[in-house]
């Protein structure tokens, strides 16, 4: 569950550590979204949904509940550009998500993005993350204000994988763009 907004903190924090926090006038929009259930049996209620809005904005939708309570959450996060058909590996994690959650509220970026997660998710504070309970992020959209213009124009792959028990449970997969701002938006 943690895993989705995970997914997304992680590209959001290397925009804002690797380059800075200049103002910027580019687009970022997911393009495509696959969600793929690898443990029905705890993974339930599940709904994956990414909306539109113009042909430069986007946000994404998704929610669960846990058949069982969950103690240790570890997670594999791949963030990826995709230079015409190949796909290089910017960056590649293993997140240990308890452990995770504690980082989050004691470093001072990442505070800001859990602030901001927590506007739009039921974020969980803390494990275990409970049964029966339906965990929501609606209409996450990428803040472009984070994102400089000296960026490249870049397609880019986020997926984003729930483990369990060290068996994968869910895996989220966002495909995206992040391209320069045409005259008169
Ligand atoms: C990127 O990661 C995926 C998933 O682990 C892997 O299948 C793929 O081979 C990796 N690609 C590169 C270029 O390392
Ligand atoms: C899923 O939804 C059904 C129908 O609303 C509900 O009875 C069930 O408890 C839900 N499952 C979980 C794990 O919350």
């Amino acid at each position: 569950m943690n895993v989705v907004w995970r997914m997304n903190v992680y590209p959001l924090f290397i925009w804002t550590i690797l380059i800075g926090n200049a103002r910027a006038k580019m687009d970022a929009y997911f393009t495509k979204m696959d969600c793929i259930n690898h443990m029905p049996g705890l993974m339930q209620n599940v709904s994956c949904r990414l909306d539109r809005k113009s042909h430069v904005t986007s946000s994404f939708s998704v929610e669960f509940a846990l058949a069982n309570t969950v103690k240790d959450v570890n997670g594999a996060y791949i963030f990826g550009v995709k230079r015409g058909s190949t796909v290089s590996n910017y960056t590649t994690m293993e997140i240990n998500f308890c452990e995770a959650l504690e980082a989050l509220y004691s470093n001072y970026l990442l505070k800001m993005i859990a602030d901001e997660l927590r506007r739009v998710a039921n974020f969980p504070l803390h494990c275990p993350f409970k049964k029966n309970i339906q965990f929501y992020i609606k209409d996450f959209t990428i803040d472009t204000k984070i994102i400089p213009s000296y960026v490249p124009e870049i397609n880019f792959v986020s997926d984003c994988t729930l483990i369990v028990s060290q068996k994968k449970a869910f895996q989220l997969i966002l495909y995206g763009q992040v391209s320069r701002r045409k005259a008169g938006r």
